[in-house]
């Protein structure tokens, strides 16, 4: 006979794999839907060849880049925030966002992001996410250990693995990048992936769900799809008001950057229309410059600067270019990170006006 098994242990295994497999139908079930919205906004196949070279673009539209992990200290101040059964609207961005938001109890995220490459790339780590465990997960998007993107990094037969969760639009785009034969030259750091990763120790923190495993697993058994729309926010506010969809948050942290000051305006007056009574649009800024304007008086008049209108609330806050939590862009991008863990004040304030 043979040796049996812990009874909790087989039960722990199966959970897992039933767990597994209904994250795998749900992420089936959207891909019609992701591709219906890729058709309708018009986003168009590209071979990797023409994507051009740019590793810090400053302008997004249609731009098939991405940022492949967060450029914010999301483990320093998410887990303050209250986000238990709220429906999102995010930017996209790297995905890291509604990913951690999710282990920390979203409801229902919808991602938005100008870049496709954004939204394309966002659909290959949910489907990580939920397809490998956390180190593979590590190995296959950055690596571990001390190494950043070696031979480990998106490996072809890991890839595999994910190819059936994707949206056709997006497999047929990284079908083109990661090869039997190895992995197109553009999938790299300086092409088409935007974020500089340093240490693996910050990014672990800075992600909030890889700081461990349980958190991880946390955020694989409370995922649910992330739907991308590849379209600037405030078409998506626009289109989202006609639709009557409402969300209890629309998060938009680093993003007025890259708006002029009349998207800043349709953001508010348009974000307005689709929050829930109690919503909150968070419009945070993480440079002191002219950016904000015009809501730079009402951010800098302290950090708990918050502005109430019917249907919702706008809170945002100017962070003074030193805790700029963007590794690699400079030159002492670690200090810069660490001085945003939660130990430090500013994480805390961060905190506390994302709380209310
Ligand atoms: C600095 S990145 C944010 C990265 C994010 N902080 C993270 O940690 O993942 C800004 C993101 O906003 C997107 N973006 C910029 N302008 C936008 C707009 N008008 N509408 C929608 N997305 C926009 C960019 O394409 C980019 O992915």
């Amino acid at each position: 006979m043979s040796e049996s098994r812990p009874l909790i242990e087989i039960i722990s295994e199966s959970k897992d794999e039933a767990l597994h497999d209904s994250l795998r139908r749900e992420l089936k079930a959207v891909k019609p839907s992701q591709d219906a919205i890729y058709q309708k906004l018009g986003v168009k196949p590209i071979r990797p060849e023409d994507i051009p070279r740019d590793d810090s673009p400053k302008d997004f539209e249609g731009r098939y880049q991405a940022y492949n992990f967060t450029t914010e200290n999301l483990g320093a101040y998410m887990p303050h925030m209250d986000l238990n059964g709220k429906g999102i609207l995010a930017v996209a961005g790297s995905s890291d966002f509604s990913i951690a938001a999710y282990a920390l109890g979203a409801k229902d995220i919808t991602a938005v992001d100008i870049m496709p490459g954004a939204c394309l790339f966002g659909e290959l780590k949910t489907a990580g996410l939920v397809e490998f465990d956390r180190e593979d997960f590590m190995d296959f998007f950055a690596t571990t250990g001390d190494k950043v993107f070696d031979s480990v990094s998106f490996d072809y037969h890991k890839y595999l693995r994910l190819r059936d969760l994707l949206s056709d639009t997006a497999r047929s785009f990284f079908d083109q990048l990661i090869r039997p034969e190895g992995n197109h030259p553009s999938l790299s750091p300086d092409h088409l992936l935007i974020t500089k990763i340093q240490s693996m120790e910050d990014l672990k923190n800075m992600s909030y769900y890889l700081r461990d495993n349980k958190t991880y697993m946390q955020a694989q058994a409370r995922f649910k799809p992330v739907l991308y729309y590849p379209q600037s926010i405030t078409d998506r506010l626009v289109d989202a008001s006609h639709g009557r969809q409402k969300y209890d948050m629309v998060y938009l942290s680093n993003v007025p950057t890259y708006l002029k000051d009349e998207g800043k305006q349709r953001v508010i007056s348009e974000g307005r229309r689709v929050l829930t009574p109690k919503g909150n649009i968070i419009y945070t800024q993480f440079r002191s410059n002219d950016d904000i304007d015009p809501y730079r008086s009402e951010f800098e008049r302290g950090l708990d600067a918050h502005n109430t209108f019917t249907g919702g609330s706008l809170k945002g806050m100017v962070v003074k270019s030193e805790a700029m939590v963007s590794t690699g862009y400079e030159p002492d991008h670690k200090l810069v990170v660490r001085s945003l863990t939660p130990n430090y004040s500013l994480g805390r304030r961060l905190s506390g006006i994302l709380r209310r």
